[in-house]
């Protein structure tokens, strides 16, 4: 029997009850198709910076990776937003993108035919778009610092403190994150659109040479360029065009906060990181630590247990266990379950994270 070693690395505020929720789904789909998880937990971000003084232990990231895959829940909260930034919960993210390799980001957003209402959007259909964002370069890990200076500008006033971070890409960072982005487009709808901002930035004109490089070897899929100001603007005029988004690190951070909310489900939402081909990768929900509802029972399981899906899927190749969890949570909102994120009133059932877990359970 297949025996996976699963990291499981809980966080901060619902960060906690989610992880839990996915856990127990985890188990209950390794019973039914036959292979085995062992957890390991360890603490980072603010619970780690509370315990040890630092938010990414090294025991952490070794356990991490020695792993098979890594379950995370989520960082970070007000109680440790007066610490110094380099140790800062938000680091332990960061560390953990760098130290495990995790260049390649996958945020698919899929709007719920059931949660359609709780879109922003009038009239809104299908959105089923997979963002794939570039995750260990860019701005993100760019040089910066910061120094004085007296120069005077234009208005008589002097610069005094200066601060930079750098936005810098190489070939080879581009053309893994793209190639990426030509494979998933391959296993979808074969449309990609490579977003940046070519008409101000050095760094992305060298991103559309490499697309248009590469573009020869992917003949079936078709490529297309957006600024990312447009593409901010197109995904709320013609969501359902999009198939896969190709972009560098803060354009998707940013655009894939957007495509959550456009699916009305940013607490429905998982994701993968991933990392050469062998390497453990990190699952982990779109949504943050939401301190305001940690321990209240509000918290929405689907987005951890959607990850844990995507675990199944991308790091163990147990497609079946993956499309057993991802039918058991279609049912569960089909058959009206909601936490208080999607509940809309009339015909649905209210529940809390333990319930909705319960939920799930049941229909696997
Ligand atoms: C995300 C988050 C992180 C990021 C923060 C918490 C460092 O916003 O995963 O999208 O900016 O990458
Ligand atoms: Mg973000």
């Amino acid at each position: 029997m297949n025996t996976y070693k699963i990291a499981v690395v809980p966080g901060d505020g619902i960060g906690p009850e989610v992880t839990s929720s996915a856990i127990e789904v985890l188990k209950a789909v390794a019973a039914k198709c036959g292979f085995e998880m062992t957890f390991e937990e360890y603490k980072v971000g603010g619970s780690a910076i509370d315990e040890y003084g630092h938010p990414l232990p090294e025991a952490a990231l070794e356990g991490c990776r020695a792993s098979d895959a890594v379950l995370l829940g989520a960082v970070g909260g007000p109680k440790w937003d007066s610490v110094e930034p380099a140790l800062r919960p938000e680091r332990a993210l960061l560390g953990l993108r760098a130290g495990l390799g995790l260049y390649s980001n996958l945020r698919p957003a899929l709007l719920f035919e059931e949660l359609a209402s709780a879109s922003p959007l009038k009239n809104v259909s299908a959105i089923d778009l997979l963002i794939v964002r570039e995750l260990t370069g860019g701005i993100y890990f760019g040089e910066h610092g910061r120094y004085d200076s007296d120069d005077v500008l234009s208005d008589g006033s002097v610069k005094g403190k200066v601060a930079y971070d750098t936005e810098s890409y190489s070939e080879g960072e581009i053309e893994r994150i793209v190639r990426e982005g030509f494979r998933f487009a391959m296993g979808r709808g074969k449309k990609l659109t490579v977003v940046d901002k070519a008409n101000v930035l050095e760094s992305s004109r060298l991103w559309r040479e490499i697309a248009e490089k590469i573009a020869p070897e992917y003949p079936e899929v078709a490529l297309d360029y957006l600024y990312v100001d447009n593409c901010s603007m197109q995904l709320i005029n013609r969501p359902s065009d999009f198939d896969v988004i190709v972009t560098s690190n803060m354009f998707g951070d940013i655009l894939s906060d957007e495509a959550g909310m456009i699916t009305g489900s940013i607490g429905m939402l998982p994701s993968a990181s991933l990392g050469a081909p062998g390497t453990p990768g990190m699952y982990e929900p779109v949504h943050g630590s939401a301190p305001d509802i940690a321990g209240t029972g509000k918290a929405n399981p689907l987005a951890t247990i959607l990850s844990a899906a995507m675990l199944l899927r991308w790091s163990l190749n147990e497609t079946e266990a993956s499309d057993l969890i991802e039918a058991a949570v279609k049912k569960t909102l089909a058959d009206g379950f909601r936490t208080p994120d999607i509940y809309s009133g009339v015909g649905d059932i209210p529940v809390n994270t333990s319930e909705m877990t319960q939920k799930v359970l049941e229909r696997l």
